[in-house]
């Protein structure tokens, strides 16, 4: 189990256990935290996944590349830090991630 922590735009940290293996976005939907709608399922096609990663993190989850770098245009507050939840895989090096929800989601 890898601990990864998500901070809402009102400041409330959500830690959860996650399944190494499974995507960020898949963990969050099922420890039912708020504000990952994941709309498209995991196909990288609609960025209701969107987080930002925090920035003690970015070197190791590492930047958008390809579909998920274009599929991020449609989403809304990009920065550096951004990725589609969907696409970063939990592994035990990502052990107290913590990720950042965008303001409006959450
Ligand atoms: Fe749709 Fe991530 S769940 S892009």
């Amino acid at each position: 189990m890898t601990r990864i922590t998500f901070v809402t735009p009102a400041g409330q940290r959500i830690e959860i256990d996650a399944e190494d293996g499974l995507s960020v976005m898949e963990c969050a939907r099922r420890t039912n935290v708020p504000g990952i709608v994941a709309e498209c399922g995991g196909a990288c096609s609609c960025a209701t996944c969107h987080v930002h990663v925090d920035p003690e993190w970015c070197a190791a989850v590492g930047e958008a590349a390809g579909m998920e770098r274009d599929m991020l245009e449609f989403a809304e507050d990009v920065r550096d830090s951004s990725r589609l939840s969907c696409q970063v895989k939990v592994a035990p090096a990502l052990d107290g991630l913590v990720v950042h929800l965008p303001a409006g989601q959450g």
